[in-house]
């Protein structure tokens, strides 16, 4: 038996995480859930078992094969150093994600770097996931020469608090006019009714951290050290799914036919897009599912070069849960 510990059972990632696992579960594993504190003492239903999430300790991650951190960076930077050497880690987090030797992974793109482990694994960022899915059957047919994107990112890819905030200053706009913006708030301004185009703080280059995120680990991903990528993130008041506005440009001259036929064919992406029939990804639509979905494909007006188009993904699920259930799934199977 394989025992797996997912740690952060009770967040917003770990309870998919489970949830994917209780409805597909990987042959001859064994699952162990736990939290800190809001969390610990919860009774989760798993394959018609009644599993409690219990504290994290030291001892019983030492003693997995395989521990899954759906922690914050801070956290699982903690837990990696007290427990590496043991078991295989899986890492949902941004603490390890550039680290040089570490894999970063998205297994329809780069399934084979789950072998090249040292110990740690890494998933990248919800917003890199889905733009990469599509970026990568892109080059593989006329190669990227150039990335703009523009995201549209729910409030679930800040954790449940920021999804408490939404519900709660949404309702307090509606009932009394006031944005219920204050000092605990997880965002510098009130969200509900609102758009923030800072997603975590500024480096020096007027960049925000998560921008950089994306421009980093879509070149990791890729192998591409120096693709150019111009990025710009921003925050809506949407509770599940992000959005990207994407327009890129390759060093062949693009068939946005063929792009879309590609773009179909590849695992894990859908097609929705018929714009006479209103027919495109929205984040309601996707929700709950494992999917990246595309629309609004059409030709670049300003370059001969480019192509643009818009994409959708649960980032809780496709984001996070179901990338890192995949990266599970190779490793006990033993696969690339
Ligand atoms: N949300 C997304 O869309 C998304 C996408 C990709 C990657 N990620 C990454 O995935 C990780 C989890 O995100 P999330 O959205 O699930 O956050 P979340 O809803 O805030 O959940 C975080 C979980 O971590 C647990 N935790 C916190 N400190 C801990 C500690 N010291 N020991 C053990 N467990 C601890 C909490 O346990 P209690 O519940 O017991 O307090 C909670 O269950 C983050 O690093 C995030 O950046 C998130």
């Amino acid at each position: 038996m394989v025992k797996l510990v997912v740690v952060g059972a009770g967040g917003l990632v770990g309870r998919r995480v489970v949830g994917i696992l209780d409805q597909d579960p990987i042959p001859g594993v064994k699952l162990y859930l736990t939290g800190h504190s809001r969390s610990v003492g919860k009774q989760v239903e798993y394959r018609g078992q009644t599993l409690r999430i219990v504290p994290t300790d030291l001892k019983l991650l030492r003693k997995a094969d395989i521990v899954l951190l759906c922690t914050p960076a801070e956290t699982s930077a903690y837990l990696v150093h007290a427990v590496m050497g043991g078991p295989v880690i899986v890492d949902t987090s941004s603490a390890f994600r550039m680290e040089p030797g570490v894999p970063l992974v998205v297994p329809e793109v780069n399934g084979d770097k789950v072998f090249a482990h040292k110990g740690l694994i890494c998933g990248p960022n919800c917003s890199t996931i889905q733009l990469v899915m599509t970026l990568y059957p892109i080059h593989e047919e006329f190669g990227l020469s150039r990335v703009h994107v523009t995201t549209y990112q729910s409030v679930s890819g800040a954790g449940y608090m920021a999804m408490n905030e939404l519900e709660r200053t949404s309702f307090d706009y509606i009932t009394t006019g006031s944005s219920g913006h204050d000092e605990a708030s997880v965002f510098p301004h009130p969200i509900a009714f609102n758009l923030i185009p800072q997603i975590d703080g500024f480096h020096d280059n007027g960049y925000t951290r998560e921008e950089m995120k994306m421009v980093n680990e879509t070149r990791k991903l890729l192998d591409i050290p120096d693709l150019p990528i111009s990025c710009t993130c921003v925050r809506v008041p949407v509770f599940i799914g992000h959005s990207e506005a994407c327009l890129v440009e390759t060093r062949e001259k693009p068939c946005v036919d063929a792009i879309r036929r590609k773009l179909a064919r590849f695992p894990g992406v859908r097609v929705l897009d018929d714009p006479a029939g209103s027919l495109y990804p929205t984040p309601l639509m996707c929700q709950d599912t494992d999917e990246v979905y595309v629309g609004r494909l059409r030709r670049d007006l300003s370059s001969d070069h480019g192509v643009v188009y818009w994409v959708v993904a649960d980032n809780l699920k496709r984001g996070a849960a179901t990338n890192v259930c995949n990266i599970l799934r190779a490793l006990v199977r033993g696969e690339g």
